[in-house]
């Protein structure tokens, strides 16, 4: 693990009317990636935003983007996300039937591979594909919503997995996501987490960018007080 720890915000929850004006906030802010939050009514209850979105963030900021697919065959789709902008593109366990081939069509398309596990999913799962990834995201909640209560039961899952990637010898970043905030991102980031995702903590506050700057203050060693 870095001893830094990287913040990426979901734009999920803002007001998407002003939505150049969020981005232009996350661009001049510590934001170290932009989380974005793609759902397709199927696979997760809500629907979202899609590609012409991204492209149009894309045109605004150089931040690294991140997509989070959460969407059924998503193959049908990455090398659109790629070309949309996706820098690191993340796909659900649970919809890759083939996910050992999804994931080096990601890397094929020039972008960085995760995969994320729903609350439900054994991070035991992917120990044949730990090799082939360069992120695991774990939901800390059910996707499909922003807002929801963190699943504390992720903090014990995330040190499963890490005791796992030592016993592999293998060090794909570690995202999570879901009901991340000041509150809990301490015990979070102690057991191993690399990057925190932050949708409502980030947005609900009067002044997002200083959360984030709090946040990234979170380390292995240092803890903000
Ligand atoms: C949930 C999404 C999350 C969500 C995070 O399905 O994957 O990225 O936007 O929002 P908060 O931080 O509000 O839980
Ligand atoms: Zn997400």
């Amino acid at each position: 693990m870095k001893d830094q720890v990287l913040v990426a915000p979901s734009i999920l929850n803002t007001d998407f009317t002003e939505l150049g004006k969020t981005v232009d906030l996350l661009d001049q802010s510590e934001a170290d990636w932009i989380h974005l939050d793609i759902m397709d009514g199927v696979f997760v209850p809500n629907i979202s935003f899609g590609i012409p979105v991204i492209q149009s963030i894309r045109k605004r900021t150089a931040k690294p983007l991140d997509v989070h697919l959460m969407i059924v065959e998503p193959d049908r789709h990455l090398e659109a996300f790629r070309d949309a902008g996706a820098d690191l593109i993340t796909v659900h366990y649970e919809t890759c039937p083939n996910l050992h081939r999804t994931l080096e069509y990601i890397r094929t398309l020039g972008a960085k591979a995760g995969v994320a596990v729903n609350p439900h999913t054994p991070v035991e799962s992917l120990r044949d594909v730990l090799e082939i990834l360069d992120l695991v995201l774990i939901m800390s909640v059910n996707p499909g919503y922003g807002g929801q209560k963190f699943i504390y039961q992720s903090i014990p899952k995330l040190r499963r997995l890490k005791q796992m990637m030592a016993e592999e010898n293998l060090n794909p970043l570690v995202e999570i996501d879901g009901g991340i905030g000041l509150q809990n991102a301490e015990p979070v980031v102690k057991a191993g987490v690399d990057v925190l995702v932050a949708g409502s903590s980030v947005f609900s506050d009067p002044d997002p960018a200083s959360v984030i700057h709090r946040l990234r203050q979170f380390s292995k060693s240092t803890f903000f007080v």
